[in-house]
């Protein structure tokens, strides 16, 4: 029989952005119970009304472990858990010879230590049948200057997605690797996000920038094809062969 979400109870770390609100939005749709995780309660808090009543806020650092153990504590208060997602991350852009140490370990907490962090307090309490699911970036795959660090933090997640999924079978472990995708995070990260969706969509080979729903269609296809482990899917409309 087909794996349905229904009843499933998922955990997405990164309350706040807009893939992890599509992506709550849909699962909620399909019938699973969300827990949304942020390091501020209150916005995360927020963020969890706006997508439902029934989804649950839990307070969550990727740079404390203390923060982490104890989400985890609290989860497991409410019983099992069938699926891990951590869409975080924190920019560390810009030239290597201006790189701050404390961008860089930002950067890697949200990114690497702090997803090996999360592996270590919830894959005791994860399903056999569930799974880790992290976020990549394109970044790793076509590397422009200015993007040494996240090229190194996302081209991590791959490593340590492949590697999980060894550690921790049957628990299955898998990356996202989004392409430009309409967040809100370009409001602030270009001077003109409008100019990039632009120069991107013209091209890329699916001749768009992504949307959310394109990001949360992928990730659900992961959660549910049991026969998908240590992979890293490319949802990027082909921008990395453009
Ligand atoms: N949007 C794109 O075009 C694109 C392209 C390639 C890859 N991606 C990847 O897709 C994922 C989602 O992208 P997005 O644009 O939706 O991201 P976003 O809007 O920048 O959201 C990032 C999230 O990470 C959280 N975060 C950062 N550090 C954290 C920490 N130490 N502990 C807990 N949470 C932390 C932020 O929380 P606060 O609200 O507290 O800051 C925020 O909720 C990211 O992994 C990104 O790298 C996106």
């Amino acid at each position: 029989m087909a794996y349905s979400l229904k009843d499933k109870h998922v955990l997405i770390v990164g309350g706040s952005s807009d893939i992890a609100a599509a992506l709550a939005t849909d699962l909620l749709r399909e019938g699973a119970r969300v827990t949304l995780a942020g390091r501020d309660i209150e916005k995360t808090a927020i963020a969890a009304k706006a997508i439902g009543d029934a989804v649950r806020p839990v307070a969550l650092d990727l740079s404390d472990e203390g923060s982490i153990q104890a989400a985890a504590d609290q989860v497991r208060a409410v019983g099992a858990l069938d699926h891990l997602i951590s869409v975080a991350t924190e920019r560390a852009n810009g030239p290597v010879v201006s790189l701050e140490r404390r961008a860089l370990l930002a950067a890697f907490d949200a990114k690497v230590l702090g997803p090996i962090l999360l592996a270590k307090h919830f894959a005791p309490m994860i399903v056999d049948e569930g799974s880790l699911l992290f976020f990549s970036g394109l970044g790793a795959w076509r590397p422009s200057p200015g993007g040494v660090a996240m090229a190194a933090t996302n081209g991590s997640v791959s490593a340590l997605a492949s590697a999980l999924a060894v550690e921790l079978a049957p628990i299955r472990v898998n990356a996202i690797s989004p392409g430009v995708i309409t967040t809100s995070a370009w409001n602030t990260a270009v001077p003109d996000k409008h100019e990039l969706f632009q120069r991107v969509a013209a091209s890329a080979p699916a001749r768009r920038v992504g949307e959310p729903s394109d990001v949360s269609a992928a990730a659900r296809a992961l959660l549910t094809n049991p026969f998908i482990t240590g992979e890293i899917l490319h949802v990027d409309g082909g921008a990395r062969w453009a």
